[in-house]
Order: C-alpha cells, then sequence, then structure tokens
C-alpha cells in the first residue's frame, strides 16, 4: 500500500473511530471531508453506536467530487483496545468494503493510533489485515467470477512515514506468508500430493532466491529414513522430504530449524479412522503450510539469519503394502520405534524430519505439526499448543506468538510422562494411550531433538476452522506462520 501525505481524491475514506470520536474529528483527513459535507461532525456526534467495536459505517458524500464516500470502523472505547481488536477491525472494514464492491480504500492511518498501539503496530495491522481480508480460495468451480483485488492507500499526516511503510510492508510479507499456507491446505489431497508440495517448496525457493533440496524415496532409502518410509508404505503416492535452506548470514551457523508435518492426507493407515470428517483430513499438511507460509514471509522480509525448513511428507494409506500395528520401525536416528497405532504417524514422520534438521546443523529447532486429536480437547479450536526441552526457547517463542497475535499455551513436560513411552520391544512406542496424549506425543519428538532447544507447536485445533471470519474463510487458517516468522526476525542479527 502506498502511504501518502495529504487526502486527495478518493472513492471512500475509512476512518478509526474510538468513543467521542475526538481523534478523528482531529485529523486532516476528516477535516478536509466535513468541510465539504458541514454537518458530518455533527452527524457522527449524534450517531454514537458508529463508535461500537468493530460497527462499520458507509455514508456517500453527495457533494464530494473528489472524496465520494466516507466510511467509519467503530474501535470502542480507546483504553481498551488490544492489537487483536485492532486487528478484526482493519480486516472487518475491508472485508465489508469489498463485498459492497468498492476497488480503491483509503485508511486515514491518524484516525488508528491509541495508547497501546504503537505507529508500527497499526501499520502492520493495516497492511496485513487488506490482505487476509480478501483471502478467498478459489478451488476448482468451474463457475468462477473472479474478483479483482483490492487497491490501497494510506494517508499518513502525523507520523513517521518511513516508519508507517515498514510497517505496512511487514504486515503485507506477514499476510502473503498466511495466504499461501491457506491455499496449500485447502487444496484437495489428490492435488496436493507429497510431489505436489515438493513443488510449491521449490518454487517458493526460486521465487525468493534460496536453496532447496528434495530427497526422493530412493535417497530416503540410502540414508535410512525408516520412519518417514514407514508411513508412505501404504501409499502409491511416493513420499519426500523437502529441505528449503534461506542464508541471511555470511556462514552457515547458528542455524534456526522449522520442521512441518507435511502429511497429504491422513486415512490413519491400518487404524483406519472413522468415515465423518476423514476429507478433512487434507488438512494434516498444516504444519508444513505453516512452515512454508513463514518462509515467504521471510523472503520478503529477508532478516539476517540462517532459517532451515525441513519437511518430511507422505501420505497415510492402508493397503497391503502399509505397515501394521505391532510393527517395529527403525528411525534415521538409529531409534527403533513400536508402531502401536498407525494413525499415530505425524510424530514418525517428524521424528525423521527432526532428525535430519539435526544433521543439517540445526542449533534450536520449532516442529509444527496436526499432530493430535487430544490437543483439541485440551484447548479446544481456540489456541495452539506448546511442548518444549528449554525454558528459554519456549519463552522467546511465546513472545513471538504474542507479537503475531496468535494465541500459544504451554503444556507441561514432567519426568513421568517419559515413562509413558517405553515399549517392551523397542525404544519407544508411538501411542501410549489417551491420557495425556496430547503431551506423549510432543515428548516423543523431543526423543529426538535430544539436546538441542526445541519447541513443538501442535496446531490440530487451530490449523482449520469451519467459521468464517473478519480475517479469513472457513478451512486452513494459516496459523503459526507469523509466528514462526516473528522467531526468525528475532533471531537474525540487529
Ligand atoms: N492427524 C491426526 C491428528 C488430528 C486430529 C489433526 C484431528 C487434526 C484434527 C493424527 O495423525 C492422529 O490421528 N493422531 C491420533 C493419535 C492417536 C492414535 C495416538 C489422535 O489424535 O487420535
Ligand atoms: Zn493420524
Ligand atoms: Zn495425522
Amino acid at each position: 500500500m502506498e502511504v501518502i501525505g495529504k487526502l486527495q481524491q478518493a472513492e471512500v475514506i475509512i476512518f478509526g473511530l474510538y468513543e467521542n470520536n475526538e481523534q478523528t474529528f482531529k485529523t486532516p483527513c476528516f477535516q478536509q471531508v466535513n468541510a465539504i459535507e458541514s454537518s458530518l461532525a455533527e452527524y457522527v456526534k449524534a450517531q454514537s453506536h458508529f463508535a461500537e467495536k468493530k460497527k462499520v459505517t458507509v455514508i456517500p458524500i453527495m457533494k464530494g467530487a473528489h472524496v465520494k464516500n466516507v466510511a467509519f470502523i467503530g474501535l470502542g472505547k480507546k483504553e481498551n483496545i488490544s492489537l487483536r481488536d485492532l486487528d478484526e477491525c482493519t480486516a472487518k472494514v475491508t472485508k465489508e468494503l469489498k463485498q459492497r464492491q468498492f476497488k480503491h480504500l483509503t485508511y486515514c492511518f491518524d484516525s488508528f493510533t491509541g495508547p497501546d498501539l504503537s505507529d508500527e503496530a497499526v501499520a502492520v495491522s493495516l497492511g496485513e489485515s487488506k490482505v487476509v481480508a480478501q483471502y478467498e480460495y478459489h478451488g476448482l468451480k468451474t463457475d468462477q467470477d473472479e474478483t479483482a483485488s483490492l487497491h490501497g492507500e494510506v494517508v499518513v499526516c502525523h507520523a513517521n512515514k518511513d516508519r508507517i511503510e515498514r510497517g505496512l510492508h511487514k504486515g503485507k510479507a506477514h499476510a502473503e506468508g498466511v495466504c499461501l499456507a491457506r491455499n496449500l491446505m485447502n487444496a484437495p489431497g489428490n492435488y496436493m500430493t507429497p510431489t505436489h508440495l515438493a513443488g510449491e517448496a521449490d518454487a517458493l525457493a526460486e521465487r525468493h532466491d534460496m536453496a532447496c533440496d528434495i530427497l526422493d524415496k530412493e535417497e530416503l532409502e540410502k540414508l535410512g529414513m525408516g520412519a518417514l518410509l514407514a508411513v508412505s508404505a501404504g501409499s502409491t503416492e511416493p513420499p519426500k522430504m523437502i529441505v528449503l535452506k534461506y542464508q541471511g548470514k555470511p556462514e552457515w551457523d547458528d542455524v534456526l530449524a522449522f520442521v512441518g508435518k507435511g502429511l497429504t492426507f491422513d486415512s490413519g493407515g491400518i487404524s483406519l479412522k472413522p468415515a465423518l470428517n476423514m476429507h478433512e483430513m487434507k488438512m494434516d499438511m498444516g504444519g508444513s503450510a505453516a512452515v512454508l507460509g513463514a518462509m515467504e514471509t521471510i523472503g520478503h522480509l529477508k532478516p539476517k539469519c540462517n532459517v532451515l525448513a525441513v519437511i518430511p511428507s507422505s501420505e497415510n494409506m492402508p493397503s497391503g503394502s502399509a505397515i501394521k500395528p505391532g510393527d517395529v520401525i527403525t528411525s534415521l536416528s538409529g531409534k527403533t520405534i513400536e508402531v502401536k497405532n498407525t494413525d499415530a504417524e505425524g510424530r514418525l514422520i517428524l521424528a525423521d524430519g527432526i532428525t535430519y534438521a539435526k544433521q543439517l546443523g540445526a542449533q534450536h529447532l520449532i516442529d509444527v505439526a496436526t499432530l493430535t486429536g487430544a490437543m483439541m480437547v485440551a484447548l479446544g479450536k481456540v489456541s495452539t499448543g506448546a511442548i518444549t526441552n528449554r525454558q528459554s526457547w519456549m519463552d522467546q517463542v511465546l513472545a513471538c506468538s504474542q507479537e503475531a497475535r496468535e494465541y500459544l499455551w504451554q503444556l507441561p513436560s514432567f519426568d513421568p510422562y517419559q515413562a509413558l513411552l517405553k515399549s517392551d520391544v523397542a525404544d519407544l512406542n508411538n501411542s501410549p494411550g489417551r491420557m495425556g496424549g496430547a503431551i506423549t506425543a510432543g515428548l516423543f519428538l523431543g526423543a529426538f531433538a535430544e539436546d538441542t532447544p526445541w519447541v513443538h507447536l501442535d496446531i490440530a485445533g487451530t490449523a482449520w476452522t469451519d467459521k468464517e471470519s473478519e480475517r479469513g474463510t472457513k478451512g486452513g487458517t494459516g496459523v503459526m506462520s507469523k509466528t514462526l516468522a516473528n522467531v526468525a526476525m528475532q533471531h537474525a542479527d540487529k
């Protein structure tokens, strides 16, 4: 979005409106409009409900030659607004104006800032909302009417324009990562196969000049990635280990690695899932989508750090060649695993992903996965759950999630949980039972992270939504893409 210093002409000028209206009335943009439509301030003052949080009001300016409409987005009480509220408000007005067929939006920056909202945060919110609020998944319907994307600009009268421009750029970069993640998740499983996902990663690398390495089945066999191979054994779709390298520093050191579950369809395998809602399991590559979304954002923002994305990708299908409950497999790390339940496949492919990331030099690890129904039972569909082996690393990730306005909550990893991972016939078992299932799944992965600082993010409840909202549509949410991108920004040499 372009930043301009003065309102020139506008199809619609958008004002944030706090209770008592004063801040908005003081902006040069409003005064300009009020000079044409002299009763506007009086009218707005009389309609106190215009300032109710998330209320959108559009008023045509009859005499307006250069400003045709005014829109207000209610922000509520100034001292009560959070960044999350602001995001919902900026997205709501954008979405609604798009639905009303506006083509070009002009935002009055100075009307939005508040005591707890820095100039940068407002700029990030506007830049991000303009993109995420417009998100639609076009899918494969044959009778599509293409909607043109909105143009936008921001009028900044008092704040520092360079800082606002940087904030808008950051918001847009985050939004593009989120939208990429959503697109990957919403694609059906017969299109979004491991091979296709690898192609998307390769295209991303090409766009941003990153290195991309895609290991095929023969290479996985040579390296001994027994866990990833075991999960894919029942499928006719070949597995892939997808690796992206972003080098933002002269030396390949202090490597931060994101490992994403790229399970393109989870039928459960021989431990088959019930038919009801099985179709939603095309979203089981949500972890890889978040990782690729973050890499897209990183590609735009170019932090001075080194980031590795590792995505083990496979289908989980039943067949005569599939792994069976009770089988014992050998992972890349050498650790053996008793597969008690073939539906607990995410932790198997991630085990090899984490080990491989370490072999490639990872010094800090974050894995992201739609890993357990148990996490959804624990935290619902609101918050992502997290587990760690290093509290200081977790604290950094939690801080980044807050900055990204993504809900994240830590679960405990007390020693007695570890005992549940034992097996009579192997080093570990992949299904210790229902109790504490989100924690034991996380700790299973921790056994492969070993001493490397590691945080596990289980997005089973948050990666997919059945409800449309201000900031998105039904389907993939792209959750944790922004948090991961923030972690990379924070990791950068300043
Ligand atoms: N992909 C699922 C987890 C999941 C469930 C994600 C619902 C999103 C929504 C995972 O592979 C799985 O099936 N986990 C099992 C583990 C169990 C067999 C130990 C589960 O959660 O039931
Ligand atoms: Zn499963
Ligand atoms: Zn799964």
